[in-house]
């Protein structure tokens, strides 16, 4: 397993995030004033559910709700919770024209009172739920595309299933030992730090890149069952010889998307999650496109891997609904082109 790379030396300038948004000023329109706005009121947003996730045993914000999202999942009070203060905070940023959350059924709009941008914001805010109660890292997941329509309309939802090599921006919190912000705008990859100390995130990892030869493959291998035959033969290939290692790799699965992708982008290797079958009619991935599925593709894109959804990469999927589902294969260019490859001669 190669060493994770060093974080940035203590004594390069503790870079926050709006500092290294601005040094890519010149080199991405997207880097514009209101651009840093947005991320700035996303990264405190993130650092109030830190604040929740990390004294999450002493408030009242385990356990679930006992109500059911759009998703038919049991909601978990954090969800919940992280869910308001990101429409709450965002809907303030003035950079944006609408929202989308894993949590809400329909598009969410920006009160009239409110100035309004022409970025569209779409979020996971607590990725890994099932995990909350047992004190294992959680994440909040964001994509950020712009308007297609214009200014003076009404946004529609045309404006939000673009494909996702239209994303300007994308990025998770990992709440964990640490609190990190990785994020894109298409000039790289970088990681962030929270220094609790001054509330602030520093730059501690730049430009993070897929290490090859990771040898580590992610999936919940309790869904072998309901997987159908070529995505079985594909998967048990990292159990053999037979894949790009030239030998059997490590099994590491953690359930919580961020944590299983934060760890692919340093250490390689390949995360899955397949079709399944647990409904015969309707055989479907588990992890939503537009929140999930996306953002991890342009992150991964951007630090030198790949992602497809076992036929055609995932940012070229033009998204049908809002809430669409699809098997993600996610990670080191050669790991997730060799499974994809398999996948095709099915
Ligand atoms: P969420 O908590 O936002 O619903 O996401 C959970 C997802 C993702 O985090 C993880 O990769 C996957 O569910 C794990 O699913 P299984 O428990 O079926 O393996
Ligand atoms: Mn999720
Ligand atoms: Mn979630």
């Amino acid at each position: 397993m190669s060493p994770v790379p060093a974080a940035t030396d203590s004594s390069s300038r503790q870079i926050t995030v709006t500092e290294h948004l601005l040094l890519h000023q010149k080199k991405s329109p997207e880097a514009s004033g209101v651009f840093t706005q947005l991320l700035y009121d996303l990264i405190l947003a993130a650092k109030l559910i830190a604040r929740s996730v990390n004294k999450a045993g002493l408030l009242d914000v385990l356990g679930g709700t006992g109500e059911t999202n759009v998703q038919g999942e049991h909601v978990q009070k954090l969800d919940e919770f992280a869910n308001r203060i990101l429409i709450h905070r965002m809907e303030r940023s003035g950079a944006l024209c609408a929202m989308a959350s894993e949590e809400n059924a329909d598009l969410i709009s920006i009160p009239r009172q409110f100035a309004k941008g022409d970025y569209i914001l779409i979020f996971d805010p607590l990725d890994g739920s099932s995990n909350i109660d047992v004190n294992i890292n959680v994440g909040t997941i964001f994509s950020i595309l712009r308007r297609i329509s214009p200014r003076e309309e009404e946004v529609t939802l045309g404006d939000v299933l673009q494909p996702g090599y239209q994303q300007v921006g994308a990025g998770y919190v990992l709440y964990g030992p640490s609190t990190m912000l990785v994020y894109t705008t298409g000039h790289g990859v970088h990681g962030f730090t929270l220094d609790p100390s001054v509330g602030e995130f520093l730059l501690s990892h730049a430009k993070i890149t897929i290490p090859a030869n990771g040898n580590i493959y992610s999936v919940n291998e309790g869904n072998l069952f309901y997987w159908n035959e070529a995505t079985a033969r594909a998967i048990a290939s990292f159990k053999s010889r037979e894949n790009p290692g030239k030998k059997p790799y490590s099994l590491r699965y953690v359930g919580s998307l961020v944590a299983d992708f934060h760890r692919t982008l340093f250490y390689g290797g390949i995360f899955m999650y397949p079709l399944d079958y647990k409904n015969r009619e309707k055989p479907r991935g588990k992890l939503r496109l537009l929140c999930e599925a996306s953002p991890m593709a342009f992150l991964a894109e951007q630090a030198g891997g790949a992602a497809s959804d076992g036929e055609q990469r995932i940012l070229d999927i033009v998204p049908q609904e809002l809430h669409q589902r699809v098997p993600l294969y996610v990670g080191a260019k050669e790991d997730v082109d060799f499974v994809t490859a398999l996948l095709r001669e099915g």
